[in-house]
């Protein structure tokens, strides 16, 4: 008897789900799959490079990414269900490749809601390990935040979302120490919040552009973390644009576009730019900017940092473009990838017929100055060698010299102040710093080349520390309760680059 059935969902960019699989752990074809134990002693020696393997299908159309349907009719009402489950996926010819999803997806539905709306997210946990929803940026309490959810189990997240958090956000597994795996084995989506009076004129389209790494073996399946893994933070085999290997987006001669971009990778640093165009930059992770920042050559997109851009198809003869990831040093061990190596993401292909340009309004949003800070908080990322890795891994990755501990406080804020945070990094690596529950100003960065102030207001919840570098920014909680802060990293975030902070009254 087939030990295995697959329903196959209708429509594009749906994926085959396993039934039946519950706990057993798949079929014969698929191993169980799990968090890697640490072994008993470390290995010393770099892995190889993954193995190559043949190609996946290039330059099909990029898809849309399917919506998670509201299922309420109570206007400003989302309500439904996320499924934590197993899913297969043919990638490479002749094997199937079991994805850990929401609902089936890679990436995860699209969460597409306004200013005002109050959610409620059913999360059903199917996967034989704990996890959590982490609703990456948003302003929402603590209760409603993460914390974890049973094999089995089931929880409800509500909360609503207060006028002026209006951005690009998403979705996420958090669960101690697994949210490492869960993010590489495909669970990420995005969440969008809009704003009924969205400056930016509707004739300007809307692409949606989730970028996550894909690491596959010979035979198809997503191998665990290597121990430089967990040292470096993962990098794939192959970087996907809403699922999809170098899909195809389409424009019009003279067209502009509105893109918002996930870094939904674990570890991979994107340095974008796009062939023969410049970019406008019109929002950061919380919202939009003030106005426009336009004639870019390239933007950094940390993991877990968004972006809004404005893309315009010039009216001369160009016929396409291609959107790629230029090298970037992060540092680190070993390193190949995103070193060296310029990637493509997506092909952005000239139609024939030419779009009247819209023009973009100068004013895009009042962001207030949070003003002058009435305290002050200082951060160390460091990293040394030490074990306790997990997987073996042989660093240990630091914050103020210490490694996570769930039990313990490491920092106070009181709600509603303004605080000046400096974060130093001590190390030869980047770290992307985020914090939890609200939005930051970055002030000022300050590296070898002296200190440069950030040239215009932004909001973010995720900011890049580069190696030896210190960024300071202003910060307020509006909300009570415990927050984390971490390196977005995952493979740091995991072995312990995180501390908790509680907003007290
Ligand atoms: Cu996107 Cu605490 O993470
Ligand atoms: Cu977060
Ligand atoms: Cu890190």
């Amino acid at each position: 008897m087939d030990r295995r059935r697959f329903i196959v969902l209708g429509t594009a960019g749906s994926i085959a789900v396993l039934t039946g699989c519950g706990g057993s752990g798949g079929g014969a074809s698929t191993p169980p799959t799990g968090t890697v134990p640490p072994p008993a002693s470390p290995p010393v020696s770099n892995p190889p490079p993954p193995t190559p393997v043949s190609p996946l299908t290039v330059g099909q159309p990029l898809t849309d990414l399917t919506r998670l349907a509201n299922t309420s009719t109570t206007p400003n009402e989302f309500v439904a269900t996320l499924v934590a489950q197993r899913a297969s996926k043919a990638m490479l010819p002749g094997t199937s490749t079991e994805f850990w999803t929401y609902n089936s997806r890679v990436p995860g539905p699209l969460i597409d809601v306004f200013e005002g709306d109050t959610l409620r997210i059913r999360l059903e946990n199917q996967l034989s390990q704990e996890t959590t929803v982490h609703w990456h940026g948003l302003p929402v309490p603590p209760a409603q935040d993460g914390n974890p959810i049973a094999p089995g189990a089931s929880r409800i997240y509500e909360f609503t979302l207060p006028v002026g958090s209006a951005g690009t956000y998403w979705y996420h597994p958090h669960p101690h120490e697994y949210t490492a795996e869960q993010v590489f084995r495909g669970m990420a989506g995005l969440l969008i919040v809009r704003s009924r009076t969205d400056p930016v004129p509707v004739a300007i389209d809307e692409r949606l552009l989730v970028i996550s790494d894909l690491r596959l073996a010979s035979d198809g399946t997503i191998p665990p973390n290597t121990p430089m893994d967990w040292q470096n933070g993962r990098e794939g085999n192959y970087v996907l644009v809403n699922g999809q290997y170098q899909p195809v987006l389409t424009i019009n001669p003279g067209q502009s576009q509105r893109w918002r971009i996930l870094n939904a990778t674990n570890a991979r640093y994107l340095r974008l730019a796009l062939t023969g165009h410049t970019l406008t930059l019109i929002g950061t992770d919380g919202g939009l900017l003030r106005s426009p920042v336009p004639g870019l050559d390239e933007i950094l997109l940390a993991p877990a940092e968004r972006v809004e851009v404005i893309v315009t198809a010039s009216l001369s003869s160009q016929t396409s473009a291609v959107l790629q990831a230029l090298p970037y040093n992060r540092g680190g061990m070993g390193m190949m990838g995103t070193s060296s190596t310029t990637i493509s993401l997506l092909t952005l292909s000239y139609a024939s017929a030419a779009t009247a340009a819209v023009a973009l309004p100068n004013a895009l949003n009042s962001i207030a100055d949070l003003g002058v800070p009435t305290n002050t908080k200082r951060l160390v990322f460091s990293s040394g060698m030490g074990m306790g890795g997990m997987g073996g891994g042989m660093m240990s990755f630091l914050i103020d010299g210490k490694s996570f501990d769930p039990a313990r406080i490491d920092l106070t804020s009181r709600v509603n102040e303004v605080e000046q945070w400096t974060i130093e990094n001590r190390s030869s690596m980047d770290h992307p710093f985020h914090l939890h529950g609200t939005q930051f100003q970055v002030v000022s960065r300050t590296g070898s080349g002296g200190t440069t102030n950030d040239p215009y207001l932004a909001w973010r919840d995720t900011v890049n520390v580069a190696a030896f570098e210190t960024v300071v920014f202003n910060v307020v909680q509006h909300q009570l309760g415990k927050r984390m802060y971490h390196c977005h990293i995952l493979e740091h975030e995991s072995q312990g680059m995180m501390g908790v902070l509680e907003v007290v009254p």
